[in-house]
């Protein structure tokens, strides 16, 4: 594929492929969600059939990664089955000069949460155009709320300052219903200069069972650009 057709997903590949690299054998592998590990999940699949790399379990964070990591032979497990995780590698919506991140355009931001914190290390793996000066300023937090208390969940982050918005389904009638059978609110806010505690704020709202804001928890952030025609990876 020329770089000029499609940058975005030769970053992506590029990216993902370099974070599948870092996955040692032996280790239990947080897989996260998207079109980015899409591509780690892939190449560790490859790497486990060529024999370079051997006896890693993974834990899926979303329906979507269970299903690759099938497709591709990645063995998987569960958190009751296992007592830590090595190494977790994931995507992001927004990644700030503090490798403070806005997670969940996939919707799966609640499960992501759970498994990329417990991981010894975390891994994010973004294209170039994920980097931004504060959080939010391109991409709105994504709330998952359960569904009985939509309306009061809705009017307290109006009062925060909130601009909420239902998340609808593409090629599905209505809402957009999470792995565990909630709704997603994507919330604009004007200016989050603390993250940390909107963080809290938010979860601390009756109803809410989780929102996309990842703070204090990548340990590395991996960065696919196109350089004079060529993809490359940096570290953050
Ligand atoms: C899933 O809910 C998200 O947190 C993804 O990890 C995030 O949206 C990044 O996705 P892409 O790699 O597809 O950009």
């Amino acid at each position: 594929m020329s770089v000029a057709a499609d940058p975005v997903k030769l970053m992506k590949q590029e990216v993902g492929k370099a974070a599948a690299e870092m996955v040692k054998s032996g280790s239990i592998v947080g897989l996260g969600t998207g079109s980015t590990t899409a591509y780690t999940i892939q190449y560790l699949g490859e790497r486990l059939k060529s024999g370079e790399l051997k006896d890693i379990v993974g834990v899926p964070t979303s329906f979507q990664s269970e299903v690759l990591a099938k497709q591709y032979g990645v063995p998987l497990t569960t958190l009751d089955a296992i007592d830590h995780i090595d190494i977790a590698i994931d995507g992001a919506d927004e990644v700030d000069a503090h490798k403070n991140l806005i997670k969940g355009g996939g919707a799966a931001h609640t499960r992501e949460k759970v498994v990329d914190y417990l991981a010894a290390q975390f891994i994010v793996v973004v294209d170039s155009s994920k980097l931004v000066d504060r959080l939010g300023s391109s991409f709105a937090v994504p709330v998952e709320v359960i569904p009985m208390a939509l309306t009061p969940v809705t009017n307290a982050i109006k009062e925060l300052g909130g601009i909420p918005e239902l998340r609808m389904g593409v090629k599905k009638a209505g809402p957009v219903i999470t792995d565990q059978g909630n709704m997603v609110i994507d919330v604009r806010f004007d200016n989050i200069s603390d993250p940390v505690n909107l963080e809290k704020t938010l979860n601390n709202i009756p109803g809410v069972l989780e929102n996309g804001i990842f703070v204090n928890c990548a340990d590395v952030v991996l960065i696919g650009e196109v350089i004079d025609g060529k993809p490359v990876v940096r570290r953050m």
